[in-house]
């Protein structure tokens, strides 16, 4: 007769396992705030912090000595205005962040490119009234990529949900002499409550409405399938789902229809969740990452970011 617990025994189990985790697929967000000189707690968001461009290299370094590949870099501006031009400036604070990290480290740099953190309103685009406006706000996003690539990006993030943004920002990569920069998309980003804590630690809540005029309705499956294929067609060499968890199923239609380089985003309300109970006694935090995580990698994520990843690193599974 056949009985499926012969093979749970300690060991078999971890035998026949079909899922793995490694730190090589683990991609670690950091903040990097311009107006403070040492590590401030992002209280929404408890164990993590923002770095200042003092303290970055130490924090960058600490996580390639734990064996994390990547980092995801956020700036925060001193300064913002109506066009977001910190995100662009050459001197801005994502452009010395990431120049500070590869000076020290050969951690793969990931830079988020959106205009949100950097815009007085706090939107990811230019904005006329209260609309956002996606076709003038593409040569900015191109100038972003090419500062940040400039500055020594290995691969640039566009996070903001413009139409055509992947294909305006690879036209200036290639203008400029990055034809060898890739593209990770954030391809199918829903307009999720789960960004909640992330506002707080990028300081990018906004001014007025929503971003659900750019984000995906979580309603909608197929149109993320749309979504990404039309990020591909525009050049995207790697493709992401945003959020993770309840997002797993477009995650597993995302891999198998395209094959692709697959990143999936553990957003700040994921982490917050598990985080927020752990620290009440209801949940151990790092069984409940871990679980996590396998299931985002067996749903089809190559890579995941996730605020988790130093953490799982320090474990040394
Ligand atoms: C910026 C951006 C956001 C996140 C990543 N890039 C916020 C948003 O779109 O509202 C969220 C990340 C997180 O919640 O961890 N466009």
């Amino acid at each position: 007769m056949r009985r499926m617990r012969r093979l749970r025994a300690p060991k078999i189990r971890e035998m026949v396992a079909e899922t793995h985790l490694s730190c090589n697929d683990l991609v670690q967000p950091i903040f990097v705030d311009e107006r403070i000189t040492a590590p401030k707690a992002i209280e929404s968001m408890p164990g993590q912090f923002r770095q200042s461009l003092e303290s970055l290299p130490a924090e960058a370094g600490a996580l390639e000595d734990l064996g994390v590949p990547a980092v995801l870099l956020f700036g925060l501006p001193a300064q913002k205005d109506e066009v977001g031009s910190g995100a662009y400036d050459p001197h801005g604070i994502i452009q010395k962040a990431v120049a500070a990290i590869k000076e020290t480290t050969s951690l793969i740099v990931i830079t988020d490119l959106c205009l949100c953190e950097y815009t007085s309103h706090g939107h990811c685009g230019l904005i006329r009234g209260e609309k956002v406006l996606n076709d003038e706000t593409l040569p900015l996003l191109g100038e972003t990529a090419v500062s940040q690539a400039a500055a020594g990006a290995d691969i640039v993030a566009p996070s903001g949900m413009m139409d055509h943004m992947v294909r305006a920002i690879r036209a200036s990569l290639d203008l400029d002499g990055y034809a060898d920069t890739p593209i990770l998309s954030y391809a199918a980003k829903y307009a999720s409550t789960f960004y909640g804590p992330f506002r707080e630690a990028a300081e990018s809540g906004y001014a007025w409405g929503d971003r659900k005029g750019y984000q995906m309705n979580p309603a909608n499956f197929a149109e993320a399938l749309w979504e990404v294929q039309l990020d591909i067609e525009e050049g995207a060499d790697m493709v992401m789902v945003k959020p993770a968890m309840p997002y797993l199923d477009v995650l597993r239609a995302v891999k198998d229809m395209f094959g692709m380089p697959t990143a999936a985003y553990q957003v700040s309300g994921e982490y917050t969740m598990i985080t927020a109970a752990a620290r009440q006694g209801w949940l151990d935090e790092n069984a409940a990452f871990l679980e996590s995580l396998t299931c985002i990698r067996r749903a089809g994520a190559d890579m995941i970011i996730t605020y988790w990843a130093k953490e799982y690193a320090r474990l040394g599974l």
